[in-house]
């Protein structure tokens, strides 16, 4: 999931400096290496890359001093060859002619260098990118011209890209093709982009045009020009309007991106609920005539379709939550026409949830999804698609796309209820205020999630413990404080924890439990005395005026009364973020970029 970041001055301007703000704004795509190329007036081509984050690959190579009005860059998220600057991208071909940067995986990557170390190229890296310019190259030889060569070698491609590409002969262009992996193109006054996301020229143009699966073509000073491998010729791409701003993609005065997003939250949820009040009643019909339903997702956002599975059921909507990367071994040999698929995505991008939706389609079942990118792949292959109005989310770990996520769900199975005659209209008035809650959670949590932080950074593992509602929240909480702060922190449902986990439990443990009035506030409270009498430190979020579980607990996050249902995560899991990002900052990690990850997985 790298950050390609490309662009050409239509005024001949320097683009150096652009294409290192472009590669700022795409870190959280993969942070282990980075590069970027440009093309100078007289033809020369300046490559600089290798392995280390922007900043201080900027100041040891000098990116934005760079000479160019045409350039392509590249950070990366090392999946074929270890990182090591020769396997940072750019990468050439044998002449040095023609210069690619990659998002995504080819899959028959080892045939085709065979296919080209038969014919006498040298292959440096070890990456699947490099085989790219070298085909490129290869099909020149027929002297068919650039574009000739460019689609045959496209059309040898399996697997997934997104491409951007320079070549000598014609320094004027910049190449570009997507399959699979999501690229976009920026139409700015002065300049015009090629980017892997929109937050990467966002502060220069709100003009994008969202490239489809085998568009490939090339942006010119004289205009772009786009293509489709599969419809064959021009094809025309509808220019959208982002609705986000450049402060949302700032930090605001944030240290980071996560702490500005958690605080986001109010907003974010104000705003996703009116936009679902205007985009839910295409979608209740669906789950009506539906024959079955599922909602498939990964990650964080697996949480908020387990929490979906669970707020349905309440109202006597059967829907099965399914991990997107199991979907076809555990459900896809049941899915059939009539049932209706909801896919969860805040990308609109992560390979495996799109390759469930694409199962299912084929299955003839319905698709429909929730998510916050416009014009992203989930968006544009659902029959409907509900957006969240979270903005854009830098920080890899989600945070307040969860909380938007779970205020849809929560929105829609409301007004399914309404629908069916039962007497919601409380919650739905509970679920607008929320917003205020949230504000009130955060300010009186924050220090105290500090002060936790400077307990739990001495700790090596966590249990976090939920029932029913709260399992989702428990679950999404210990996944934050295992991707930002590294303490394996595993979520758990409370009942199953006593037949095996438990043995793990002795003095000093800490169990975090989120704990609702609701029917399982005594099997909770069961669970919390069985850890507690083998030594477990227990941290619960509860109630405000819930003081049998506050004294049970060693410590406690307070939320204020009334939320013990269906629109419980939108507040209990608050202080699990915070808990999380504080326990990260006291151990020196970067919470905005953790290691190992990035924010949208678009390879398999
Ligand atoms: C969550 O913090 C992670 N970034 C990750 O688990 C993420 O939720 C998952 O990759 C799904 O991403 P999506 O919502 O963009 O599909």
């Amino acid at each position: 999931m790298c950050g390609i970041g490309a662009c050409i001055s239509l005024l001949y301007e320097n683009v150096a400096p652009k294409i290192l703000r472009m590669l700022k704004n795409l870190e959280y795509r993969g942070y282990d290496s980075a590069g970027i190329a440009v093309v100078s007036a007289n033809g020369r081509i300046d490559i600089r890359k290798d392995v280390g984050k922007i900043d201080e690959l900027d100041e040891k190579l000098g990116f934005g001093e760079m000479q160019g009005a045409l350039g392509i860059g590249h950070t990366r998220w090392a999946t074929h060859g270890v990182v090591n600057k020769t396997n940072t991208h750019p990468h050439t071909d044998c002449t040095g002619k023609i210069i690619v940067v990659h998002n995504g995986i080819i899959e028959n990557m080892k045939e085709l260098k065979e296919f080209l170390t038969n014919r006498g190229h040298k292959i440096v890296s070890d990456t699947d990118t490099e085989i790219v310019p070298h085909l490129i190259e290869e099909f020149l030889k027929e002297g068919k011209g650039f574009m000739s060569a460019f689609e045959k070698a496209l059309s040898k491609l399996k697997g997934a890209y997104a491409l951007a590409i320079i070549f000598l002969e014609e320094r004027d262009r910049i190449y570009f093709a997507r399959f699979f992996s999501p690229l976009v193109i920026g139409i700015g006054e002065k300049e015009y982009y090629v980017a892997s996301d929109v937050p990467a020229f966002l502060e220069w143009t709100r003009k994008a045009i969202v490239l489809q699966d085998g568009d490939y073509g090339f942006i010119s000073r004289d205009g772009i020009v786009i293509n489709n491998l599969f419809t064959g010729g021009k094809v025309d791409r509808e220019i959208l309007v982002i609705e986000w701003t450049k402060e949302m993609v700032e930090k605001g005065g944030f240290p980071h991106f996560m702490l500005k997003e958690i605080h986001e939250q109010p907003q974010s949820v104000k705003r996703t609920l009116i936009m679902a009040e205007k985009q839910i009643d295409g979608v209740i019909s669906y789950l009506d005539q539906a024959r079955d339903i599922y909602l498939v997702a990964a990650g964080t956002s697996y949480y908020a379709a387990l929490h979906g599975q669970y707020a349905f059921a309440k109202y006597g909507l059967k829907a099965r939550a399914v991990i997107a990367s199991e979907f076809v071994e555990e459900v896809g040999s049941f899915i059939d026409e009539g049932d209706v698929i909801i896919g969860i995505s805040q990308s609109g991008e992560t390979a495996d949830t799109l390759r469930a939706i694409r199962l299912a389609k084929r299955r003839k079942a319905e698709v429909l999804s929730i998510t916050n990118v416009v014009g992203s792949s989930i968006y544009r292959e659902s029959l409907k698609s509900i957006i969240m109005g979270a903005g854009p989310e830098i920080g890899v770990a989600a945070t307040k796309t969860f909380t938007a996520q779970t205020a849809v769900l929560d929105y829609m199975v409301l007004k399914w209820a309404k629908e069916h005659g039962m007497d919601v209209e409380d919650l739905i008035k509970r679920l607008k205020k929320v917003p205020e809650d949230i504000s009130v959670v955060i300010k009186e949590n924050e220090n105290k999630a500090k002060e936790l932080s400077k307990i739990l950074t001495k700790k090596a593992n966590a249990y976090y413990l939920g029932r029913g509602i709260g399992l989702p929240i428990a679950l999404e909480g210990a996944l934050k404080m295992k991707e930002i702060a590294y303490l394996h922190a595993e979520g758990y449902p409370a009942g199953e924890s006593k037949h095996g986990p438990i043995a793990l439990v002795e003095e000093g443990f800490p169990i975090v439990t989120v704990v609702l009035r609701d029917e399982t506030y005594d099997k909770m409270h069961i669970a919390i005395e069985e850890m507690k009498s083998r030594g477990g430190y227990i941290i619960s979020v509860v109630e405000k005026n819930d003081s049998s579980t506050i004294r049970l607990s060693d410590y406690s996050f307070l939320v204020p009364v009334g939320y013990s249902n269906i629109i419980a995560p939108l507040l209990y899991v608050i202080p699990l973020q915070l808990l999380a990002y504080y326990t990260a900052v006291i151990r020196g990690y970067d919470p905005d970029k953790p290691r190992n990850l990035a924010k949208s997985v678009t390879v398999d």
